[in-house]
């Protein structure tokens, strides 16, 4: 079987659309404009691109975007005082610290100072809790971006046995709940395998969709994988290609000529999980402006 590719930046457009047309109503009905602040710590070169991405991104659809920029050598209490200033503004609507932070920084110091009601990475702990007791608000972009896939190319979860690797609190953990939920698309048996698990292979040979969510390449290979398995492939990964100007190219968590020769359907990396991320975190921003708006 040669898989079907899962085209997530022709699903990240339509629902980039869908964002642009509900900025557009909130702007005729309420005179307001949803607004996205995002903050990067540092000058990692992937992380500056991803806070460039979600503010072009932000503008497209209509929205007041900002990034703020600042150094690496920032401290845990310049930080806080950063987010706080810019989440009592009411001109945004959410907010987002983008991730990694530096060594020095507590990361969950930040995520817990986060307002709830403008964490549209959905990563405080209020809102892993609302999702946790199945009464989510917003939901990680990541873990959207791939429920969103699945639905809108006609591969609902429900009743499936989805295997995600990896259970990182951005990506795995969240997926995990997610696709759990007594929802629509949802509904699914999930397994959640990790760096402990044992008889891996064995496990993710049930996949009926399998989520690869490792951070490193060419991970899962053919012989991992059943026939007809739909694979979503969350790594991105820079490998060495001295013959590009860059030097590098992004590559998955899968290795993808092998794992496309058996699976019904692939994401491409680039060009699946990404682009999707950045439509579902505009999508939880609108939902933060019409929360601010609406109550
Ligand atoms: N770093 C990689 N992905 C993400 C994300 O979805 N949100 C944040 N804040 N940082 C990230």
């Amino acid at each position: 079987m040669s898989a079907q590719l899962i085209d997530g930046k022709k699903i990240a457009a339509d629902v980039r659309a869908e964002v642009a047309v509900g900025v557009q109503e909130m702007k005729e009905r309420s005179r307001v404009t949803p607004g996205l602040a995002v903050v990067l710590v540092g000058d990692d070169p992937a992380s500056a691109v991803y806070v460039r991405n979600k503010q072009r991104a932000a503008l497209e659809v209509g929205m007041d975007a900002q990034d703020v920029r600042l150094p690496g050598d920032t401290s845990q209490e310049q930080l806080l005082g950063h987010v706080e200033s810019l989440q009592s503004s009411p001109g945004f609507h959410g907010i987002l610290v983008q991730l990694p932070l530096p060594d020095h920084i507590d990361e969950r110091a930040v995520l817990d100072a986060l307002d709830p009601l403008k964490d549209v990475d959905g990563l405080h702990p209020e809102n892993m809790g609302r999702l946790a007791g199945g009464r989510p608000r917003f939901v990680p972009a990541t873990p959207l971006g791939i429920q969103q896939m699945l639905v809108r190319t006609g591969r609902d979860p429900d009743g499936k046995r989805v295997v995600i690797c990896g259970r990182s609190e951005i990506v795995g953990k969240p997926v995990a709940l997610l696709l759990m939920q007594r929802a629509y698309g949802a509904n699914a048996t999930v397994t959640v395998c990790h760096t402990r698990t044992r008889g891996l292979a064995g496990i993710t040979r049930q996949a009926d969709i399998l989520i690869a969510a490792i951070g490193s390449p060419a991970s899962i290979t053919a012989d991992m994988v059943k026939e007809g398995v739909t694979v979503i492939d969350v790594g991105v990964n820079r490998v060495d290609a001295p013959e590009r100007k860059s030097g590098y190219r992004l590559t998955g968590d899968v290795d993808f000529d092998g794992v496309s020769e058996k699976a019904a359907a692939i994401t491409p990396v680039p060009g699946g999980v990404g682009p999707m991320t950045i439509a579902m975190l505009l999508h939880n921003t609108l939902t933060a402006a019409r929360l601010a708006v609406n109550g």
